[in-house]
């Protein structure tokens, strides 16, 4: 009786082994991944992680000269192109260069000519992305070898545009896992995005905009607009029309993507209109917290009822201002909370026995802990999302790039209270921190956010790998793709349908007018003769 049921056992675990391995081996697609390097290749990873387990194979495109992005790698085969002798002064010299340029304060002319910095400092990125990509291209080995892979499809980050015109290349299915393009927010490339109230990014406003605002976003979305495909999109444009013909426009090849895998959702967001290639995917990146390292729990449980303060400014931007970190650190040291706070570089001073200072911390399970009352964040990659997951309120201290924007769409949300990097002193700053400690309202609607992140069918990491995979099994997602991507912006807005309409009716109106004048003219003649 029991040898029977342990036979039966056996074949139908070994009949769900072939099944299962029957399943895993048919879904084992090829990968071709373009990523962005810097870092944007911490969230691509997170999906080359999840696309490893599951057994499809995955081979990533890096430039000689990458950062962050290495050759070797269990997770993954890499294809290396030279990128010549490149200067990546980007962290060392440019970073810190921008945040003292913001500190001198917030006048019109600086605003523009930090703008101008990293206008000109990101257009020389994209050159050296096409110069990568024409490498690729006029190298006949390596084309012949990725034709015969026979990918099935390629995942990129089009915040820059060398995944967009190698996959046109090789003919595959593309795949987005994306927050920027090169022209700019995501969504203002393929969805309708009405400017009365969507915001665009970098003017830190709401969707709840008043005239002059309304007249302020107008004008920033053109400025942006044209400096984007001025200074961005055209070194693309130029390649796309060298290497597939004087026809071919850059923005259609990059509007045509299958999926978008986009970085953010509407919790983070402000509701607006979508397409149906778009999956959201907003804190995919996050993970129920793990327990802490002995030493660390110890000093959380020090702090009592007061709860601990965790303040982390990503890896580069931590060490940079010390003038800054002097008075952040002199706040600090008048609170009755524990402080965590991750820092590299000299030790800042006025630093109070209550803070704890670090060079790495696990961010995710820090955040996660019952102890943790607030989060000291930048606004960059991860860190946003993690509080929302969370439920932990923030303290926002906005650097560069569309930190500023995570970080106000917090604002507006009731979950974060912002502090002007220019302004900083430690007046300001403790206010701030006093202000998010004690008024309860921060942290309810915080967890509002987190409740509302977790009430969802479908984990948003498990959603973006059923995608990739979708487009795998289908060979691409045509039926989703919007017709609009083969448009000019004349047609797209329907502008000459209505010039043809105002034209037709001012005829209509002209010919009518010319006819009823003639009428009453011959009318009032007969008149004047019969008198
Ligand atoms: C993955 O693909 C690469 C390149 O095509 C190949 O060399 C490698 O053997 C493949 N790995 C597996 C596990 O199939
Ligand atoms: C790209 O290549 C061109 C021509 O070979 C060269 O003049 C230019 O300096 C390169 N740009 C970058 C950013 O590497
Ligand atoms: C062309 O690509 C192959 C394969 O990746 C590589 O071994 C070779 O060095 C490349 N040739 C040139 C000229 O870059
Ligand atoms: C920390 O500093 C405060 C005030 O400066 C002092 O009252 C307290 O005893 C100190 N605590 C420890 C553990 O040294
Ligand atoms: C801003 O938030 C988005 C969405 O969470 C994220 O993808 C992006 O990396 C953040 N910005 C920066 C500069 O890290």
């Amino acid at each position: 009786m029991h040898r029977s049921t342990m036979k039966m056992h056996y074949s139908t675990l070994l009949g769900l082994f072939i099944l299962f391995s029957a399943l895993s081996s048919s879904y084992a697609g090829k990968v071709l991944v373009v990523p962005a390097d810097g870092s944007h290749w911490i969230n691509m990873k997170i999906l080359i992680v999840e696309l490893h387990a599951k057994g499809h194979n995955i081979t990533v495109v890096r430039g000689s000269s990458s950062w962050y992005i290495t050759e070797q790698s269990p997770l993954y085969t890499s294809i290396t192109v030279d990128t010549g002798a490149f200067d990546d002064d980007f962290m060392e010299k440019f970073l810190p260069h921008l945040l003292k340029m913001q500190r001198q304060g917030r006048s019109f002319w600086n605003e523009i000519a930090l703008v101008d910095e990293v206008y000109r400092k990101f257009t020389e990125f994209h050159q050296q992305i096409c110069n990568m990509t024409a490498a690729m291209f006029e190298n006949e080995t390596l084309m012949n070898s990725l034709k015969d892979t026979a990918y099935d499809l390629v995942l990129t980050d089009p915040a820059f545009g060398g995944g967009v015109l190698l996959a046109h290349r090789l003919g595959l299915p593309l795949v987005f896992n994306v927050r920027w393009t090169v022209y700019g927010e995501e969504h203002f490339d393929i969805a309708p995005s009405p400017l009365s109230y969507i915001p665009v990014i970098g003017l830190q406003l709401t969707d709840k905009m008043t005239f002059s605002q309304r007249v302020m976003n107008v004008l920033a979305y053109i400025m942006i607009l044209y400096k984007h495909s001025k200074y961005f999109g055209s070194p693309y444009q130029e390649f796309s029309q060298k290497y597939f013909g004087p026809n071919v426009d850059f923005f259609s090849l990059l509007q045509n993507a299958d999926i978008w895998l986009m970085r953010n959702d509407f919790i983070f967001e402000f509701p607006r209109p979508t397409m149906p290639n778009v999956v959201y995917m907003g804190g995919f990146q996050c993970k129920p917290a793990k327990p802490l390292p002995d030493e660390l729990e110890k000093f959380v449980q020090s702090s009592g009822e007061h709860g601990v303060i965790i303040m982390t400014l990503g890896t580069v931007f931590g060490q940079l201002l010390s003038e800054i970190n002097d008075e952040v650190a002199a706040a600090f040291a008048q609170l009755p909370q524990k402080v965590i706070w991750r820092h590299t570089g000299p030790r800042p001073a006025n630093l109070g026995n209550n803070t704890l200072i670090v060079d790495w911390i696990p961010q995710n399970d820090m955040l996660g802990h019952p102890q943790t009352k607030l989060f000291v964040a930048h606004g960059g990659t991860n860190g946003v999302q993690e509080a929302i997951y969370h439920g932990v309120p923030i303290v926002g201290l906005p650097l560069a790039f569309d930190q500023p924007d995570n970080l106000s769409r917090m604002q507006a949300k009731g979950t974060a209270k912002i502090v002007d990097i220019a302004t900083l002193d430690r007046t300001v700053f403790l206010d701030a921190l006093k202000e998010v400690l004690h008024n309860p309202s921060y942290k309810e609607n915080m967890q509002r956010l987190s409740k509302l992140h977790h009430d969802q069918p479908m984990k948003p990491l498990d959603r973006a790998v059923f995608w990739i995979e979708f487009v795998m099994r289908n060979r691409g997602a045509p039926h989703l793709r919007t017709q609009s991507f083969r448009m000019s912006w004349i047609e797209y807005h329907s502008v000459d349908v209505i010039l043809t309409l105002m034209v037709t009716l001012l005829i209509f109106a002209f010919v009518t007018a010319y006819i009823m004048r003639y009428f009453c003219m011959v009318l009032f003649r007969k008149k004047v003769k019969r008198e």
